[in-house]
């Protein structure tokens, strides 16, 4: 075995696959076809993130661009209409920073209606949040853009053995789609409460945004709590596997490989999917603790704690969405043979010796001491 590595050493344990009755002039149209797809996926997903910036950079600037909601109290002759109740209570807050008043019902907080927090929240609400999701989650679209152009899709260097192991088994799979659909049902009924209001109820009419926000808002509380057991299930599923080792110093050194020709050794999971474990973890902790408290108002908070809520629950989803984009990337246009992992559970050898070698060797030393009957062999 001089001269070759422990990793290909380790690779000849894993059997062919159904794969394995194809010839060699078959193989080679495959090989063909594989390539030929993959240009084709290349030119679609410029295409297609090209197209999300342009769009969604239009769409930010007419937020951004849009005329305040105050402008229309405006007569046309720019007169300020003294009618118009926005202007009475502004009047109002100047002189007394607070408008509160007389009540009959228990719920003394409700004789409060306006007050000077309320105003650094609608602030937040209105403006804040919008820059700050706009910037990050186009930010991280630009970037992922421009490094597609770069650097294009990560092949696997040597081609396909078209022998696979296994990496995720059925509840594994199962568990991550779950939690990813919850993730994006979320996530667009989430940036609807945000951006809708500006960016679709324009487009669609106001009958037509309300019936859709009102479905949205149904999806977006019940679909919670799919979502937080999920996340809870990823924590103590993947957990063992997602703690920090020496390969994940290396790896980051030297930036995953991603930039020069070299393939940093790996475990099951890189430092870059522990980063993205830990941030689904952290950042669904915070989203669902948070959510929680909207959801359930006045239970556990009082209306600073609800406020404070609110803006850890914004702001945790807008950086949860455009760090989810970079994630859905490399599992599908940025890396051949990343998605099939999680669509059929097998890796081919060849991206396993390529991506985490370090876990190929484990499996492979699994293997010999466990062959399955008939499955795991030698293939020579
Ligand atoms: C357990 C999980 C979650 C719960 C319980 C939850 C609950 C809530 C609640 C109650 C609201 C306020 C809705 C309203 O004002 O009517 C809200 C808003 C929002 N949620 Fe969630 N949510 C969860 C997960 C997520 C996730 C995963 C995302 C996106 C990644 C997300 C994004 C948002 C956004 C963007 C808003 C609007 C923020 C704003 O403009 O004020 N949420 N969520």
């Amino acid at each position: 075995m001089a001269g070759t590595s422990p990793a290909m050493t380790a690779a000849k344990w894993f059997n062919m696959t159904e794969s394995n009755d194809l010839d060699n002039s078959a193989r080679k149209m495959e090989t063909n076809m594989t390539r030929f797809l993959s240009r084709i996926r290349l030119a679609a997903g410029a295409s297609a993130l090209l197209a999300c910036i342009l769009v969604s950079g239009f769409l930010l600037a007419y937020v951004a661009f849009a005329p305040p909601a105050g402008a229309q109290q405006r007569n046309s002759d720019t007169a300020v209409n003294p009618t118009a109740s926005s202007v009475k209570e502004h009047q109002l807050l100047q002189q007394m920073r607070i408008i509160s008043g007389r009540g009959s019902i228990p719920d003394v907080k409700s004789y409060n209606i306006e007050q000077p927090a309320g105003r650094d929240w609608r602030h937040f609400h209105e403006v804040t949040l919008h820059w700050l999701g706009g910037i990050a989650i186009l930010g991280v679209l630009g970037l992922l853009v421009l490094f597609y152009l770069i650097r294009g899709m990560v092949s696997i260097e040597f081609g396909r053995s078209w022998r696979t192991l296994i990496r995720f088994n059925m509840f594994e799979r199962l568990v991550h789609w779950m939690t990813a659909t919850c993730f994006v049902a979320l996530a667009l009924s989430g940036l609807n409460i945000t951006f809708g209001k500006d960016l679709l109820m324009p487009l669609v009419g106001d009958e037509t945004f309300a019936t859709w926000s009102q479905w949205a808002k149904y999806a977006h509380n019940y679909l919670s709590f799919p979502f937080t057991l999920g996340v809870i299930v990823i924590l103590l599923m993947w957990v063992a596997w997602n703690l920090p080792t020496r390969l994940d110093v290396e790896w980051v050194k030297q930036g995953g490989g991603l930039f020069g020709s070299k393939h940093p050794p790996a475990g099951r999971f890189n430092a870059g999917q522990k980063m993205i474990y830990w941030i689904v973890v952290i950042g669904g902790t915070a989203v669902a603790t948070s959510g929680y408290l909207l959801m359930f108002p006045f239970y556990l908070t009082d209306i600073a704690g609800m406020q404070l809520a609110q803006i850890v629950h914004g702001t945790v989803a807008m950086l949860f969405v455009a760090a989810m984009l970079a994630h859905v990337y490399i599992g599908t246009i940025g890396m051949e043979g990343a998605f099939e992992a999680m669509w059929n559970g097998k890796v081919d050898v060849n991206w396993a010796t390529q991506h985490h070698s370090a876990w190929l060797e484990e499996e492979s030393v699994k293997a010999q001491a466990n062959p399955p009957q008939g499955r795991m062999a030698p293939a020579e």
